[in-house]
């Protein structure tokens, strides 16, 4: 289906983000004949660069560009559409960049569509919006004015409300469309269709069926480059908050009336809102805990410590770990616990959602399987994304005896087409003014209430101790007991 004509303005665009997934997903939309007819994009920084200069790192030099996405005949008509704009310094010319995008907006006849992507530090969103509020460029009168905003939207509650103020005063909230790239991966969203078009799972999505809910979110990697702003944001900050609370709002919520980005986001909202929010000591010091990876080693390489990292501090008490244990005050899932937990340094890259079935209330047979008794239902957001089922059949031969026995669906053996990538399908979805893989204000701001009270504790009680774990294991020790009983944490190929 057609896009209307777009004109896509990057503030932000000598950055790490336009070089690593905005133009390598833009260059994969226009070989795949994706983008609108009239394209052309402007990037905005204030670094000395022109239009060659520009696309040659972005386009043409950018090694994140694979060998074999487009030939350099390709890569060079693509580059043709991507322009650049120095911004100077902070006492920007505004009405200089105004004149340049009324310039390509003729030029390439777009009916004044245009894009604003803030791939920017968020202290400098609302300055942004407001200069190109002065410039009118924020009037949907000819044309829609859309603004995206990267993570990380806020620190806290305090200042994501006073950001989402700041940039409502410039633009409606209908115009705004907060990324979170968790929602643009197609398990993310095959988490809403596995739940609300299968009459095999919904009827025991509840506590009457379900033991417990378990989430893993688990990285290899370390902190890497960006020590500097990951030492003063965390794991429950810069994971937590956004990509897992997203992926478990969509676990929790209701059925929503329809498919449409309000209906889903309405309970989406419901859902966040109804997590019972840990406020008192004894509940805080039990059901969260923070570790931090020291010197190990992943896939037989010496690693690292988190302190020996460039721009952290040596005595960082930052978690690179995160396990939570809560509950959702609901008619669904009330007292049903969910165990979420996420870190860097682990064994392996995966993300999974875990749902336990209570035991068959009356156990007639005797059972031998090597997991716990449950029956499982797995849904492997990445990798080898697909939905994994485990349930009991009879061991071969004399007797009844049970074992565990799988049922594996990969995403993989679907017809072989090119599945887009998160910011591939948020990018063309912002062009088509769909926000449904968008978080709204009420969304961002409920997330935060729930985590806000942990954080606080976790910097102003004296007590809490950040435990150390060796790169590649799966966390401090103390994280194994949040799981009460025989369950314990699944750990993915371990
Ligand atoms: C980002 C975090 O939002 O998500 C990173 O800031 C993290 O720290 C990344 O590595 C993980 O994304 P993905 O898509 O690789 O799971």
């Amino acid at each position: 289906n057609a896009i209307d004509g777009q004109l896509l303005v990057i503030f932000g665009a000598s950055g790490d983000l336009t070089e690593r997934k905005l133009i390598p997903s833009l260059m994969n939309l226009f070989q795949g004949g994706h983008l609108p007819e009239s394209f052309a994009v402007l990037g905005v920084s204030r670094s000395d660069m022109d239009d060659e200069a520009f696309r040659k790192k972005v386009v043409l030099d950018n090694p994140h560009i694979p060998e074999t996405v487009g030939n350099h005949g390709h890569r060079k008509e693509f580059a043709k559409l991507l322009h650049y704009y120095d911004l100077g310094s902070y006492e920007e010319d505004y009405a200089g960049l105004n004149e340049r995008i009324a310039e390509l907006d003729n030029g390439i006849g777009s009916p004044g569509n245009m894009i604003f992507y803030l791939s920017v530090p968020p202290r400098i969103y609302e300055t942004i919006a407001s200069r190109l509020h002065d410039q009118g460029l924020s009037s949907e009168e000819s044309g829609t004015r859309r603004l995206i905003v990267e993570k990380p939207f806020g620190y806290d509650l305090e200042s994501a409300r006073s950001l989402n103020k700041g940039l409502q005063r410039y633009f409606q909230e209908s115009q705004i469309y907060r990324i979170d790239h968790y929602l643009g991966k197609e398990t993310v969203q095959n988490l809403l269709v596995t739940r609300f078009s299968n009459s095999i799972f919904e009827p025991l999505w509840n506590r009457n069926y379900i033991r417990h809910v378990e989430i893993t979110n688990a990285e290899s990697v370390g902190v890497g480059k960006r020590g500097g702003y990951y030492d003063s944001a965390g794991a429950l900050r810069d994971m937590f908050q956004n990509h897992l609370l997203q992926i478990i709002s969509l676990v929790v919520m209701e059925p929503p009336i329809g498919p449409e980005a309000e209906a889903i986001r309405n309970e989406k909202v419901k859902a966040l809102k109804s997590l019972r929010i840990m406020r008192d000591p004894e509940t805080l010091y039990a059901h969260t805990i923070r570790g931090q990876y020291l010197a190990g080693e992943i896939d037989g390489e010496a690693v690292p410590g988190y302190r020996e990292e460039a721009g952290v501090d040596p005595d960082s008490t930052t978690e690179t770990y995160a396990a939570l244990k809560f509950y959702v005050d609901n008619w669904r899932w009330a007292e049903v616990p969910f165990y979420v937990r996420t870190a860097k340094r682990m064994p392996t890259k995966v993300t999974e959602v875990v749902i336990h079935f209570k035991s068959p209330h009356h156990q007639i047979f005797r059972d031998i399987g090597m997991d716990s008794k449950d029956n499982k239902l797995i849904i492997r957001i990445q990798p080898n994304e697909g939905i994994l089922i485990k349930f009991g059949v009879k061991v071969p031969g004399q007797g009844f005896q049970v074992e565990r026995a799988n049922l594996d669906f990969y995403y993989s053996d679907l017809a072989d087409q090119n599945i887009m990538t998160a910011y591939e399908r948020l990018l063309l979805d912002a062009m088509q003014g769909d926000a449904t893989l968008y978080a709204r204000a009420d969304e961002v701001e409920a997330a935060w209430e729930f985590v806000d009270p942990i954080l606080k504790y976790w910097s102003e009680a004296g007590d809490v101790v950040t435990y150390g774990y060796s790169a590649g294991v799966w966390g401090p020790k103390n994280a194994d007991d949040l799981i009460e009983g025989a369950y314990g944490w699944r750990n993915p190929g371990a």
